[in-house]
């Protein structure tokens, strides 16, 4: 089998659990593992390897030293930077992340440039930006991984207070990877009800505070942010494009007037298939929810305005 090349930049706790995920599954050719600190790369993809021989397909795992090593690629993943910590918030880690993601950008576009990338690196919105700008590839190439991550955290919730149609949930968060995420119950359902005739807008309502504070609370226990689940969203939002399954999973893309906004990235529903995004699907927006999606795609706009003023994208 040819093709199904995914490159991982950054083998740390999520792009490893990314790897694995993607390894057990079997969906890729060939994953490949670079990191700064090459001994994590290198452990990690030893490691990772070796648990393919028990997969349904067999899955090349390797280790790249250098970043021309990345050649070629399908998919390539942006993982690299520094974890959310809890005294942090994810606008702290915008101007270290923003740096390590513009070389990794120049890297891929220069190893990979058929690729589709996937963006996970915090501040998420607007290092899914950063990376378009960089690289200047068509927006729809370029997909971050937020919603995937920010529903299965919500379904988890839902589950939590039904106690029953654990893997039948199909929750939509929509918005910023962060303060300003939208969780949408009114669009949301498990084996198909809509989450309102399940339960009490309290219940909602605190399922709702609980999403957006998914990430927070597992930092809280860990002190350091979540892997097994993005590593897991990871891998679903690849198997979608590898397969050209055209999957409905909300992801950060670039808008250009969809939802009435322009050059920004933020969390919409997408198709995602062999070409990256292939549609944008625009919600017709509630009154309350069109307000909430106004407050984030203005908080993400002043958050790349840090950078632009700071002469980030002229340097
Ligand atoms: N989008 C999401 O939903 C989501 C979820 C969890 C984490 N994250 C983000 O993902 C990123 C990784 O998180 P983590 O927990 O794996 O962190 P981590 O510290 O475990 O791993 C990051 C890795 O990046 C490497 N790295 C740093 N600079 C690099 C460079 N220039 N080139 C290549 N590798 C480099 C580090 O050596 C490290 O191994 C963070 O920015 C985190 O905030 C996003």
């Amino acid at each position: 089998m040819t093709g199904r090349r995914v490159a991982i930049i950054g083998a740390g706790a999520v792009g490893a659990s990314a790897a694995y995920a993607l390894a057990l599954s079997g969906t890729c050719h060939e994953i490949i593992l670079y990191d700064i600190v090459p001994d994590i790369a290198i452990g990690k993809a030893i490691d990772i390897a070796q648990a393919t021989n028990y997969s349904p397909r067999g899955t090349i795992v390797k280790a790249a030293i250098k970043p021309e090593e990345i050649k070629n690629c399908d998919v390539v993943v942006i993982t690299a930077g520094v974890p959310r910590r809890k005294e942090m918030t994810r606008a702290d880690l915008l101007n270290i992340n923003a740096g390590i993601v513009k070389e990794v950008s120049e890297n891929i576009k220069k190893y990979s440039p058929d690729a589709t990338i996937l963006c996970v690196s915090n501040p998420l919105d607007v290092m899914t930006y950063v990376v378009q700008k960089i690289t200047g590839w068509d927006r729809h190439r370029i997909v971050g991984m937020s919603g995937a991550l920010d529903g299965s955290r919500m379904a988890y919730q839902i589950y939590q207070k039904t106690g029953f149609g654990a893997a039948q949930t199909r929750a939509i968060v929509i918005g910023e990877h962060g303060e300003h995420m939208i969780p949408y119950p009114e669009i949301t359902n498990v084996g198909g009800i809509p989450l309102t005739q399940l339960l009490s807008k309290e219940d909602i309502e605190e399922i709702v505070e609980k999403t957006k504070n998914g990430g927070a609370e597992i930092v809280k226990h860990l002190k350091t942010s979540a892997f097994y689940a993005p590593g897991r969203a990871i891998s679903a939002m690849i198997e979608s494009i590898l397969s050209d399954e055209d999957k409905v999973i909300s992801s950060c893309a670039i808008l250009d007037g969809e939802y009435g906004y322009k050059d920004v990235a933020i969390g919409v529903p997408c198709v995602l298939g062999s070409t990256g995004i292939k549609k944008i699907i625009e919600l017709d927006l509630d009154e309350k929810t069109k307000k909430k999606f106004d407050e984030a795609v203005k908080a993400i706009k002043e958050n790349i305005a840090i950078l632009e003023d700071g002469g980030f994208f002229d340097k």
